[in-house]
């Protein structure tokens, strides 16, 4: 180690331990910097996810979520028209059900005729140059607000799968484009794959909720979709644990096998390994779910004034795509797409 003696050493040792490389070369100004920018994001990268409320002509704000709300199927449409407009290119409709038709086994998903089939069947109509993606799991239609079907204190994995099935089914019957089953039970990629291909809907994707952990980040949407005090006691018999992440690449192996054509990871910041690990190890879209609760903690954190809003929101998702994500499920899709399109070209 060289000490310098003077002030007027430091350049000559500088240039001694770098030689002639000076990577502030390149972050020197805006056009330099965009030039470089390895990750790029665009409104084509983003999913909004839409929440969904009975009735007409309503919109509910969601205390837990500030800038979030529940909508009646006829807002909704309108809101998926809007998201059509600014690029986003697919939307991920989560009811929040009336009680009266939550049971045990979540039965009012096979119904061809709930909140969600009505919603996908209202938005081919209107708006149909976006795409719709469904979750399959059942908690928005269980009185326990488990993902699967409650006996005697377990989630049971085969009967579960059962009515995961029918729910997908009468969703791609709807005009679902996507099924996005979020509920982590063993087989249901492929089971989903087989009823969909044996009712004729070969086109019908299946982006798999592949690696769903035993988050805490969760708490808001609970919230939004009305299962907060509901749920009896947690999810983590079926959902993974934090502290793996060979477990997600077993199931990601899984279901792959077993025919997902996408994968996805949720939550999202904390578990951007997985993401990388994933991307790398398998030729797969791979997409990530920036969940409410790293939504929430970006929107209080704005809202007491102690980070600049537009910028860690602008930040966090360009760190999805950084880390190999081929898109984002996230809260604040409609308002960066805005953003996106206002500045153009992206220079930062
Ligand atoms: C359950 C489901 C969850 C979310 C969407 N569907 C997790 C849960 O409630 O346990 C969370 C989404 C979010 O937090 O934004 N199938």
């Amino acid at each position: 180690m060289v000490t310098p003696k003077k002030p007027t050493d430091t350049s000559h040792l500088i240039d001694e331990l770098t030689g002639s490389s000076r990577l502030r070369r390149t972050r020197r100004c805006p056009w330099m910097r965009a030039m470089v920018a390895e990750a790029r994001l665009s409104p084509a990268d983003l999913i909004l996810p839409i929440f969904l409320i009975e009735g007409e002509d309503r919109e509910e704000s969601i205390d837990a979520m500030p800038g979030v709300s529940r909508f009646t199927i006829d807002h909704a449409v309108l809101v998926a028209k809007k998201a059509a407009s600014l690029g986003i290119p697919l939307i991920a409709p989560f009811p929040n059900v009336a009680l009266e038709k939550r049971d045990t086994t979540g039965s009012e998903i096979t119904n061809p005729d709930n909140i969600i089939c009505e919603f996908i069947r209202a938005v081919k109509a209107a708006v149909p140059e976006i795409g719709v993606m469904t979750d399959a799991a059942l908690d928005p239609f269980t009185d326990h607000g488990h993902d699967g079907v409650l006996r005697d204190g377990e989630i049971v994995n085969d009967e579960s799968v059962e009515q995961i099935v029918a729910g997908a089914l009468v969703q791609a019957e709807a005009g679902a484009d996507i099924i996005a089953p979020s509920d982590m039970m063993d087989g249901r990629i492929g089971a989903i794959r087989v009823a969909l291909d044996e009712a004729g809907y070969q086109d019908v994707a299946i982006m798999s909720y592949t690696a769903k952990y035993a988050s805490g980040f969760y708490g808001p949407y609970r919230e939004a979709i009305g299962t907060e005090g509901l749920l009896q006691g947690d999810k983590k018999t079926y959902y993974i644990d934090p502290a793996n992440s060979e477990d997600a690449m077993r199931e990601a192996q899984q279901d792959i096998d077993e025919g997902a054509d996408m994968l996805m990871v949720k939550p999202g910041m904390p578990y951007l390994d997985i993401v990388r690990r994933m991307k790398d190890e398998f030729s797969m879209p791979v997409f990530a779910y920036q969940v409410s609760g790293e939504y929430t903690m970006i929107e209080l954190a704005a809202a007491a004034g102690v980070v600049d809003g537009d910028r860690v929101r602008m930040e966090s998702l360009i760190a999805f795509k950084r880390a190999g994500a081929d898109g984002i499920l996230t809260y604040h899709a409609m308002h960066i797409a805005e953003k996106l399109n206002a500045q153009s070209p992206a220079i930062t």
